[in-house]
């Protein structure tokens, strides 16, 4: 006799099911009563795609981003999902194969590439992903999804179409932004950011995007630094989740997760590395406040 025996935390594998996108919204099954006065509609972000022709993405951050929609209706509710139309989605999807590196997996450069195109890819360095697939934030009357990159992915709200991809890192003195933002009553958002490389200095720095002003101008072009933190190590900045917001105070942790940048800038041209493996632990310097 022989059975089967399922590990207690095989249930986990369900997170890295790949899933199709849906042509249309369907109707959802609802189980108690939502009152009919609620109308609304909730968005979130998650990986979908786990592997592109024979390549798997290897870490559950790598999965390429997928934007999900319940709108919620005089006590019905609709779901709808689509593919962010990312570069790197669009990209691995031409090419059947996985082209930009991500957070835990390394974009091997295209086989068919004749040796010399190959050196020249592999000294220009490699692409810093947009697989926004961490969250979606309101800025102004518009939607961002994003990951913790410098780029930011506007979506439609309504058919979940990809708009355009922006680069922060354009509009302001930052590497990369948070997934995390706090977004104020007004609508103003605030969010952090490692910058490092600028004028050889390492520093945490807070942007303002104001909401939408009178003239109608799109309030991502207005971000702006307004506070900077430096950084206790000369190289080693620490990795940035989030940080805190109360009415009269920004609460910033720096951790003891490292980002080792030498690393970091070199493993841009080491055979197989990705982000993962730029990450190391500070054991003494305990967290600052
Ligand atoms: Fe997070």
């Amino acid at each position: 006799m022989s059975s089967q025996v399922e590990h207690p935390a095989g249930g986990y594998k369900k997170l890295f099911e790949t899933v199709e996108e849906l042509a249309t919204p369907i109707t959802t099954h609802v189980t108690g009563r939502i009152p009919v006065w609620l109308r609304g509609s909730l968005l979130r972000c998650g990986p979908g795609l786990f592997e592109v022709g024979s390549e798997p993405f290897y870490h559950l951050f790598d999965g390429q981003a997928l934007l999900h929609k319940f709108e919620i209706k005089e006590g019905h509710v609709t779901y709808y999902r689509r593919f962010i139309r990312t570069d790197c989605y669009v990209r691995a999807i031409t090419e059947k194969r996985i082209v930009i590196t991500e957070f835990g997996t390394y974009a091997y450069p295209d086989p068919c590439k004749n040796i010399f195109s190959r050196f020249f890819t592999y000294f220009q360095g490699v692409e810093v992903t947009d697989n926004a697939l961490v969250n979606v934030y309101p800025v102004g009357e518009d939607f961002y999804a994003c990951t913790e990159t410098n780029f930011l992915t506007k979506i439609n709200p309504d058919n979940l179409e990809t708009l355009k991809k922006v680069d922060i890192s354009k509009i302001v003195s930052v590497n990369g932004v948070t997934a995390h933002p706090h977004i104020e009553n007004d609508g103003t958002v605030y969010n952090i950011g490692n910058c490092f490389g600028k004028n050889f200095s390492i520093a945490y720095n807070i942007v303002r995007i104001p909401p939408l002003q009178a003239d109608r101008k799109d309030p991502m072009t207005k971000c702006e630094v307004v506070v900077q933190f430096p950084c206790s190590d000369r190289f080693k900045p620490s990795y940035v989740h989030s940080f805190g917001l109360t009415p009269n105070y920004l609460v910033f942790v720096e951790t003891p997760v490292k980002i080792n940048l030498l690393k970091f800038l070199s493993s841009w041209s080491l055979w197989g590395a990705n982000y993962m493996d730029c990450f190391e632990s500070n054991e003494s310097m305990g967290m600052l406040f």
